[in-house]
């Protein structure tokens, strides 16, 4: 088995089936351009962005720091996806992530445009209709990653397995994944790539505040919880902190009253670029605990792809 080439590889044109997550306020230029530049799919959230034109900016600012190819993160239910997807066509995007929403609405249209397309699932049920809808991959998340998550709450260690049996097209697994270890055991399960959001947002090219990644760095293996369960029945795992307690409770005493601003109340700019931890919650995937310092993307992908091969050849011997 080869560790390291994959159908994914081969998809986006990229050496290693390492990809950022498109992460809101942290997926922006310079972590994208730095994950493609050591070899993986960087990755622009466009959901970050209020206004659409930013989105242009963006893209063009990750078309000056990188060569190689990089994606955008558009999040379906957005009302303005339409026209993220446009800009990103018009800036000669070619491929993008959907997520959060039917894979049906945009990907022919996509696909007669010789993009690429994959879509994020977290079920065996979406992922077959993500395929029937014509999407060339797609991300199994699980359980474990930071942001929102399905209410279905499978882990990646029973839903990779499942998605891999239930299609034809690759898959890539995403959520609880930080090192070399979590890539190996991901490819072993049949996924052909792995996507990571929580280990790349504590890197020296990820915009997130000192105060975030160290709140990150300190986070263990029991340090995050889910919000949103009883008022929304969507969960979104944050950083167990005084302030996310606070909403939880809340949550448990008022769901109606919560339900409507949960997403305000983790989805805050200040929080992410100005540290401002007490003024919402912070999205994280459990893998903080295995999250232990700030290194530069290169150094994570170097400690990365030694791992899998000192894995694989122990393991393939
Ligand atoms: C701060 C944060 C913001 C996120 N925003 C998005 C988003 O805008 N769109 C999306 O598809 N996924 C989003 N995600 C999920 C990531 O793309 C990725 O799938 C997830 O982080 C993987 O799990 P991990 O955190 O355990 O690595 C977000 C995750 C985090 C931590």
């Amino acid at each position: 088995m080869d560790f390291l080439k994959t159908r994914i590889t081969e998809l986006f044109g990229i050496e290693y089936p390492i990809i950022l997550g498109g992460m809101l306020f942290v997926s922006r230029a310079e972590l994208a351009a730095a994950v493609s530049n050591a070899g993986g799919l960087g990755v622009v959230a466009a959901g970050t962005f209020l206004e659409e034109e930013d989105v242009r900016e963006e893209i063009r600012k990750t078309l000056e720091l990188t060569a190689n190819p990089f994606a955008v993160n558009v999040p379906i239910f957005k009302p303005n996806s339409e026209r993220l997807i446009k800009i990103a066509l018009e800036e000669g995007v070619k491929i993008i992530a959907t997520s959060a929403g039917s894979p049906r609405k945009y990907t022919a249209e996509l696909k007669e445009k010789g993009v690429v397309v994959y879509h994020v699932i977290a079920s065996v049920t979406h992922a077959i209709k993500a395929e029937a809808a014509g999407v060339d991959a797609i991300v199994a998340e699980g359980i474990e990653a930071g942001g929102h998550d399905s209410p279905d709450q499978i882990p990646v260690s029973v839903l990779v397995p499942q998605v891999v049996d239930a299609v034809k097209i690759p898959v890539i697994a995403a959520g609880g994944i930080a090192d070399g270890r979590g890539y190996v055991a991901a490819r072993v399960l049949g996924a052909e790539g792995v996507q990571m959001g929580t280990r790349f947002m504590v890197s020296k090219e990820s915009p997130a505040h000192e105060k975030v990644k160290k709140l990150v760095i300190e986070t263990g293996d029991s340090g995050t919880i889910l919000l949103g369960l009883k008022a929304t029945g969507h969960p979104i795992r944050v950083v167990r902190t005084e302030v996310s307690l606070a909403i939880k409770e809340e949550e448990e005493k008022y769901p109606e009253k919560i339900g409507g601003i949960l997403n305000s109340m983790t989805e805050a700019a200040e929080v992410y670029y100005s540290g401002n931890i007490e003024r919402g919650a912070v999205m994280c995937g459990q893998s903080a605990g295995l999250v232990k310092e700030d290194l530069s993307v290169q150094q994570i992908f170097d400690r990365f792809i030694s791992e899998v091969k000192e894995l694989s050849s122990d393991y393939c011997a």
